[in-house]
């Protein structure tokens, strides 16, 4: 039996902002509700980055007009909170406005099991180290999850585990330091210590992606208002995740991409010294 995910990310409704094209958030929400509403997944995944944050006051507006899109999507929504969406915003204001619970959750989806990796992605500005911080409360989450997962896993997070190469990127070929935790090696051990078949999904980098580690492949996908890779139309991607004993990705829009890959029970062996 297979599950079918369909997931946008990094909507960032609000003003234009670089190469994101706030501008069409809302328009290509509405052109992604039909899409689900013909399609029928399972569920929709919102992998975070809703809004492109001014301030308190206009955030609260852009969350719930984005909000208000996702009443049109007829599918169960799981959101995940972006760092835009906590600069000036707690996560009790994100539940709020979304009437859902924005803590780590394990769902249980029958063949497979779905790890929503809600790992906090404030930006922590001040004091220095400017930069994400995973707590460790959300490190010893997945950690524990992954131990005891019995059932191949999808682990869902707004900000990549991979820390995978940003060459090309906009936003983070000068910063990758931004485009992945600090502790990311640690999550990344963390996934490794699986005995099941491991997924990982994520957005914020603005690119479609898949790394493979350690027998784990790593998805990304872009932006549904981004533009530059799209010579400054925005993107108009959402997702299609066909999980069976493969997964079968799919991105739609002005920016396709596909892949099948198929997870590993077995991890990879440690590499090698320097020669
Ligand atoms: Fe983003």
């Amino acid at each position: 039996m297979s599950l079918r995910i369909a997931i946008v990310a990094d909507i960032h409704h609000g003003a234009p902002s670089h190469t994101k094209r706030g501008d069409a958030a809302l328009g290509l929400m509405a052109a992604f509700a039909d899409w689900v509403r013909d399609t029928g997944p399972d569920m929709v995944l919102d992998l975070g980055d809703r809004i492109s944050d001014i301030d308190e006051a206009t955030d609260l507006q852009l969350e719930q007009e984005v909000a208000e899109a996702f009443r049109a999507v007829p599918a169960p929504v799981h959101h995940i909170c972006g760092n835009h969406d906590r600069d000036h915003l707690s996560v009790a204001q994100n539940e709020e406005i979304l009437g859902q619970a924005l803590q780590n959750e394990l769902l249980d989806c029958g063949d497979w099991q779905i790890a929503l990796w809600r790992a906090d992605a404030k930006i922590c500005r001040d004091p220095d180290p400017l930069g994400f911080d995973l707590p460790e409360t959300d490190l010893l989450w997945l950690s524990r999850t992954i131990q005891a997962a019995a059932k191949p896993t999808l682990v869902v997070s707004h900000v990549p585990v991979s820390g995978h190469d940003q060459t090309g990127n906009y936003y983070f070929q000068r910063n990758p330091q931004f485009s992945r935790y600090p502790q990311s090696d640690r999550a990344r051990a963390a996934l490794a210590q699986a005995r099941v078949p491991v997924v990982c999904l994520a957005g914020h980098v603005h690119w479609n992606t898949v790394t493979t580690l350690d027998g784990i492949p790593h998805l990304t996908q872009q932006s549904l208002t981004e533009s530059f890779t799209t010579q400054g139309a925005p993107a108009g991607a959402w997702g299609l995740l066909t999980l069976t004993e493969t997964a079968h990705w799919q991105v739609f829009g002005k920016d396709p991409f596909e892949a099948r890959v198929t997870p590993q029970t077995g991890r990879w062996t440690p590499p090698l010294m320097p020669f």
